[in-house]
């Protein structure tokens, strides 16, 4: 080993309002010693996902980030000692390393995962990315050729590449997405149909306009205004993909919830239906198979926003909510 020393980013204070960089601190922690089924690993890459926001707020499919620890969240590693018999030094793995160079993590939370060029890879298209907006579109939103996909957060990590996918899909496609520049770059560069800009106002009446036909799949990232937007704008048995609602996760969210629910959801025979990637992994194999084949034969771009530093973490993310990324946003360790 080369160093003694393990730079950590710690939460030191949940947030009340919104997330600062005041919330998060610098430290150098000790090099972790691996037990008896734990692995000892260098991390390569740090995921930035809206969720670790979301996480602060208590636990929901995993258990809260408590204060005053090292900030939780995934991340790719190269194992350098392992005290797990299915691991080996050298071997690439996905898992729960925190927000810290070094990591001792149990075998058995760990995901040993095949060497790629890129590795950045690993983390977005065929990574969580990838798969919720491949299982998430395709599973829950159930799209069939010629109908009107609308996908929002349409710029980041999962909604670029569920736009892509509705696409090759044979669908019509609409991305919902922060300010004109997004909105340019995703019909001309990632083929998305039309693009409405929710910063500039009237989402309602440019999403009429971007889908004349109405809505049949909604691919919903952000909840709020924007759900409460699309939801009479479906069509009679249209489908709402419930991936997540970043709209509520950073600051306090909006005292009313999406009006038209339940209302619109009975008369227009909606299905609305939320999910979360993990139950879908044993399927994984055939997904990352299908994307992989997508992505050589140019018909899926993937969009890569790599911060250097360990220390630029806690400002990385803060962008991130403020819609700073394109594509899946990660940091280089
Ligand atoms: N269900 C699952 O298993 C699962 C797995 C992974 C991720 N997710 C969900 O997927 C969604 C995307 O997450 P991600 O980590 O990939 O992040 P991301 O989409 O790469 O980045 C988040 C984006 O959200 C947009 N945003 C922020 N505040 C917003 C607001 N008030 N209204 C509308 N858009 C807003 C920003 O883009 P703009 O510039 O367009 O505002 C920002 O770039 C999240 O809801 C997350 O929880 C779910």
């Amino acid at each position: 080993m080369t160093t003694s020393v393990n730079r950590q980013i710690l939460l030191v204070e949940k947030p009340s309002g919104k997330l600062g960089t005041e919330h998060f601190k610098l430290t150098n922690g000790t090099m972790p010693e691996p037990k008896d089924g734990e692995a000892l690993l260098r991390v390569r890459y740090i995921s930035l996902d809206a969720a670790n926001r979301a996480w602060m707020h208590g636990a929901t499919y995993r258990s809260a980030i408590e204060a005053n620890s090292v900030m939780a969240g995934g991340g790719l590693a190269e194992v350098v000692a392992s005290k797990t018999p299915d691991l080996k030094p050298g071997d690439l793995v996905w898992g729960d390393t925190s927000w810290q160079e070094y990591a001792a993590v149990p075998g058995k939370h760990l995901t040993k995962i095949p060497k790629m060029e890129p590795m950045t890879h690993l983390l977005s298209v065929y990574g969580v990315a990838g798969l919720t907006a491949y299982f998430g579109l395709l599973e829950i939103g159930k799209p069939k050729a010629g109908e009107t996909v609308v996908v929002s957060a349409a710029a980041g990590s999962v909604g670029s590449i569920v736009g892509q996918i509705a696409k090759i899909k044979g669908c019509h496609v609409v991305g919902i997405a922060g300010g004109k520049d997004k909105c340019h770059w995703l019909t001309s560069e990632l083929g998305f149909d039309a693009a409405v800009d929710y910063k500039d106002g009237a989402t309602f009446k440019a999403l009429r306009a971007a889908a004349p036909k109405g809505i049949d799949v909604y691919f919903d990232n952000v909840g709020g205004d924007i759900l409460e937007a699309c939801l009479p704008q479906m069509n009679n048995y249209g489908r709402i993909a419930c991936c997540g609602a970043v709209s509520q996760y950073d600051g306090v969210p909006s005292a009313h919830g999406p009006r038209g629910v339940p209302g619109l959801i009975v008369v227009k025979r909606l299905v609305m239906q939320g999910f979360i990637v993990m139950d879908f992994m044993k399927e994984s194999s055939k997904a990352l198979a299908e994307l992989q084949s997508w992505v050589a034969s140019g018909k899926l771009k993937v969009q890569e926003d790599v911060i250097n530093g360990i220390e630029n973490t806690p400002k990385a993310l803060i962008g991130l909510l403020a819609g700073e990324n394109r594509g899946k946003r990660m940091v280089k360790v």
